[in-house]
């Protein structure tokens, strides 16, 4: 973890705008009544939606792919771990002895029981059926009993490793095959190392994943879905939307941005005067809001249910800009009790017409650019 940008400093090579070039374009589409749009229609068949067999081939392509796991901080020392499943695998990602994190399949090398659920902070993992016990390094410690297993060799008996590699503050795992680096090249950095993690969420939702993660990527629905919540303060349809390889990253200005004009580019606090919001490929966003950052994960369980992990970080502290986690609290209370209960919603009632004879497709159009950059990449990769 020591190679990490802070989220103003974007590594040179990515050809984002910065804090000024986003400012005086979001200021351009308000003078005009104009914003960012993308240069394709794209139309996805309602199948993708529902289809089994299109499921298994996206969480094919998922154990394929280094997937965002979680925020490094969410394993903050040696023997820090999260069990959870990702493309249907449980998982068992633990932070060694060396602070290095390796990923496991959870399943005992006895009879595949999971070593371990939930998160804490553990020494070794002991099988709670019958109590195999394995270290931080996934080695197979003790067995009690060991007369009655003559053939089971201990360094031969470890938990299944699979590749797993921090970038930029994320733990990303590769179920299968060997993880290039160079896949994650067009993944931004986010957090660093003083960083806390302070919410970890779940609640499983009646959507498919791809519905859930399209109500993150677009801010043309700003005054229709969101009239009492988000509209009263951010800008409808006012979008900053880049897209770098499979990924993107969509900002919402809020109406205070307005404000800004006066004010010297140099002296500006973007802080608060809008949402940025990266969307990791496939199933991953990232919204940096004025006191937290959340990472989720919309993760799949079948072709008409997703898990929705998140799990949130209190942002970068700056002199004078010092923020407490009563202020996280309070920021990530809003979002969540409000917005995102509309996009889920919203998702939710999508996922009952899909099935039916009503659209072939759902389309996609200009203002949705950031969508027809993760549906065309993800034809691509299929
Ligand atoms: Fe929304």
């Amino acid at each position: 973890m020591s190679h990490i940008h802070s989220l103003a400093n974007p590594p040179a090579d990515t050809p984002l705008l910065d804090d000024v070039q986003s400012v005086d374009r979001i200021f351009e589409h308000l003078d005009n009544g104009t914003t960012d749009l993308g240069d394709k229609v794209w139309r996805e068949p309602v199948a993708h939606y529902h289809s089994q067999a299109h499921f298994d081939a996206e969480i094919a392509l998922m154990r394929r792919l280094p997937m965002a796991f979680c925020p490094s901080a969410a394993l903050p020392k040696k023997g820090s771990y999260i069990a959870r499943t990702a493309a249907l695998t449980p998982l068992l990602v633990v932070r060694g002895k060396d602070k290095k994190v390796r990923a496991f399949l959870n399943a005992c090398r006895h009879r595949g029981m999971q070593v371990a659920g939930g998160s804490g902070c553990s020494a070794a993992f002991v099988c709670p059926y019958h109590a195999w016990t394995y270290d931080l390094e996934g080695q197979l410690k003790n067995i009690p009993g060991p007369e009655a297993f003559p053939d089971v060799e201990n360094a031969e008996s470890g938990l299944v490793e699979v590749e797993a590699m921090e970038k930029g503050g994320i733990v990303y795992v590769q179920q299968e095959g060997n993880l290039d680096p160079s896949m994650l090249k067009n993944h931004f950095d986010f957090f660093s190392d003083e960083q806390e993690m302070f919410r970890t969420t779940q609640r499983e939702e009646d959507a498919n994943w791809k519905l859930l993660t399209e109500t993150t990527l677009e801010g043309y629905h700003i005054k229709s879905l969101h009239k009492e919540s988000f509209f009263p303060f951010g800008l409808d349809n006012i979008n900053l939307v880049e897209t770098v390889g499979a990924n993107s990253r969509i900002i919402f200005p809020f109406r205070r941005m307005e404000k800004l004009r006066d004010v010297a580019p140099g002296e500006r606090h973007l802080n608060g005067s809008m949402t940025s919001l990266y969307h990791l490929f496939p199933n991953t966003s990232v919204s940096v809001l004025s006191k937290h950052t959340s990472l989720s994960i919309m993760e799949p369980v079948s072709p008409g249910r997703t898990r929705i992990v998140s799990y949130l970080v209190v942002n970068r502290q700056t002199p004078g800009h010092e923020i407490s986690l009563e202020d996280a609290n309070r920021d990530a209370d809003f979002v969540t009790t409000t917005g995102l209960d509309e996009d889920i919603a919203a998702a939710c009632a999508i996922q009952e017409t899909v099935h039916g004879p009503a659209n072939e497709h759902l389309t996609f159009g200009y203002f949705e650019k950031a969508i027809v950059n993760l549906h065309s990449h993800l034809a691509e990769y299929l």
